[in-house]
């Protein structure tokens, strides 16, 4: 299977017909596209000022995906609620994907406090699976939002799901991702245990970075 961050190509007409109402879909994905545009736009702000005023790059690279609607699909049923537009408005907080891809540790919350600090910005959920990784070691700072997209003659609200991580927990979570949709899903437990301990060491060389990025900067 390929991540769903790669499959901005996949037809969009895919699985459509599964919901109630197909114009109401395509207005749908039009408002959570535009909600990621208007994301992406405000984390490449960010960083353009602080190469401005501090001379660095805390963002190494912003990835996006709008969910398909086989995606949508099967999460709602997962969910036990109805495969509807209102249904998918009311219950996903992630049919608009943003990934921001920092350098190091400390820019990961460095630009969640800039990003959070907007006025527009509505936080719904906030997930730290750097403080506290996931059961297979998964390393990740989640912001479930909500914004506002200004329409023609409205104003529609749109929630996304942020997902901020260093440039080696992207490294990790891909080919973990990679991993696990290879084969079998059924990993067998030492290679999930070792899946575990390569996390851990890569975020013990993250914070080495960090400790070095300090030290160098305070020469
Ligand atoms: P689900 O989407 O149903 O899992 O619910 P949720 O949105 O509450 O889940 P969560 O916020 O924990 O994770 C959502 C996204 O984070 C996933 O779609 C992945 O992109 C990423 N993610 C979470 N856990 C893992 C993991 O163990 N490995 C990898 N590679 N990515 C993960
Ligand atoms: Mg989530």
């Amino acid at each position: 299977m390929i991540s769903e961050y790669s499959s901005d190509l996949r037809p969009i007409a895919a699985a459509a017909d599964e919901f109630d109402d197909i114009a109401k879909l395509h207005e749908l994905q039009y408002l959570h596209s535009a909600a990621m545009s208007t994301l992406r736009l405000k984390f490449e702000v960010l960083n353009g000022e602080f190469q401005l005023q501090h001379a660095k790059n805390p963002i190494h690279h912003i990835e996006s995906r709008l969910k398909s609607p086989a995606s949508m699909a099967s999460k709602l049923k997962k969910y036990g609620h109805a495969v509807t537009v209102s249904d998918a408005k009311e219950y996903l907080n992630d049919i608009a994907g943003v990934r921001v891809v920092c350098r190091f540790l400390e820019d990961v919350y460095d630009v969640e406090k800039a990003f959070m600090r907007q006025e527009d910005v509505k936080l719904i959920e906030r997930e730290d699976y750097i403080a506290h990784p996931n059961f297979n070691g998964y390393r990740s700072l989640h912001l479930d939002v909500e914004i506002p997209v200004y329409l023609s003659s409205t104003i529609e609200y749109a929630r996304a799901e942020i997902q901020i991580r260093t440039v080696a927990m992207d490294f990790w979570a891909s080919l973990e991702h990679d991993l696990r949709y290879k084969g079998t899903k059924n990993i067998p437990a030492h290679i999930s245990r070792e899946m575990y301990d390569c996390a851990a060491e890569i975020a013990r060389i993250d914070k080495k970075m960090q400790q070095m990025y300090y030290e160098i900067q305070s020469l």
